[in-house]
């Protein structure tokens, strides 16, 4: 079978305008702004108001994308959303797809927390390598604040929500390089937000469950060592499978959760702070949102150039995680 290359060409990013730093949030749990900013590196968080749907924020970071990417709606074939909040458990890509009136479009969404567009990348990847469709857009969207306990200072501290979008498209030269994913649901009570059922008698002789989903729960000391050891592995088998050492790594682009995490695990890889793209100071853990987010940003400021290789992972809840190697552009 003949393949197709892989190019990644368009990105695009919204949050809601809404922002929490944290002295607001010291007005609701015991910390401080110190403590926060010490152990995390997080400073603000941007928060959706009850009107805002995971839909919008999405489809503004997906209109950028396309337009970056030089297409239209229309000339979409497939698009992937990954979430683990949607405003339907049913999917919400489809809203996506009716929003920028992308008609052509399938669409359907993939849950793997705060890898899932590490996973999604790779699953759009497979679409256009074996010749099925052209032109992909994946979405990494979540609004977390909507499932966050806000009485937690372990875990509230770290959320926020936001949208990032990239376009792939088939292409001559395969930018796509290596990846590796990985999952272990063992450990899936360290970090969760899970239904719990409710015995609902309907006949006397059938019982169901009809319960609700829980906030978040969080080993935080659990999660950080589970990141800092894996994270580095998963990057390095993905750079051996993409042929590359760390050094030629031009940005590495890890799913925005601490900066403690960036820092332990740029250092584990030897990759310079310099190389190490961050932007959690001003979103938070903004959970599948958090890669395209901080491309977006680093694409638009000018420092991620045409050609640049870029090691990007995620983690988090499952446990899942994951990496993917590519170069950026046509
Ligand atoms: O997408 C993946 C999502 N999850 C993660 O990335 C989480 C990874 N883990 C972490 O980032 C860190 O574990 C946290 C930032 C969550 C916590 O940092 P830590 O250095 O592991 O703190 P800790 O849980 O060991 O808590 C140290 C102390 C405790 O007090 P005592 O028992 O030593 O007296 C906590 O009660 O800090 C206390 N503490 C706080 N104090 C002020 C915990 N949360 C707070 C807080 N403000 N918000």
């Amino acid at each position: 079978m003949t393949t197709t290359g892989i190019a990644i060409t368009g990105s695009g990013s919204a949050v809601p305008s809404l922002s929490l730093d944290n002295h607001g949030l010291s007005q609701l749990v015991e910390t401080s702004d110190d403590w926060i900013t010490s152990r995390t590196g997080i400073r603000r968080r941007h928060l959706a108001s009850p009107e805002v749907t995971l839909g919008q924020v999405a489809a503004e970071a997906s209109l950028q994308a396309i337009a970056m990417a030089g297409l239209d709606p229309g000339d979409l074939d497939l698009i992937i959303l990954a979430t683990s909040t949607a405003d339907d458990l049913f999917g919400s890509a489809s809203q996506i797809q009716a929003r920028i009136g992308a008609t052509r479009a399938v669409a359907f969404d993939l849950t793997a927390a705060c890898s899932g567009f590490v996973f999604g990348l790779v699953t759009a990847g497979q679409f256009i390598r074996t010749g099925v469709y052209q032109n992909v857009l994946l979405v990494g969207a979540d609004i977390l604040s909507r499932w966050v306990d806000w009485s937690d200072r372990r875990t509230c501290i770290l959320f926020g929500d936001g949208a990032g979008a990239v376009v792939l498209q088939g292409s001559d030269r395969d930018r796509l390089l290596g990846f590796e994913l990985k999952s272990d649901g063992s450990q899936n009570s360290s970090l969760n937000l899970a239904y719990q059922p409710e015995p609902k008698t309907l006949t006397p002789d059938v019982t169901i469950g009809q319960g609700r989903f829980h906030p978040i729960t969080m080993n935080g000391q659990d999660i950080y060592r589970f990141a800092v050891k894996k994270v580095p592995e998963v990057v390095e088998k993905a750079l051996f499978r993409a042929d590359r050492t760390a050094d030629q790594v031009d940005w590495l682009i890890l799913h925005q959760a601490n900066q403690r995490i960036l820092d332990a695990v740029a250092g584990r890889l030897k990759i310079p702070p310099e190389k190490v793209i961050s932007n959690l100071a001003e979103y938070g853990n903004t959970s599948a949102a958090s890669v395209p987010l901080a491309l977006d940003e680093a694409v638009r400021s000018g420092k991620v150039r045409s050609g640049d290789t870029i090691a990007t992972a995620g983690f988090g809840a499952g446990l899942t995680w994951g990496a993917a190697i590519f170069e950026w552009g046509r």
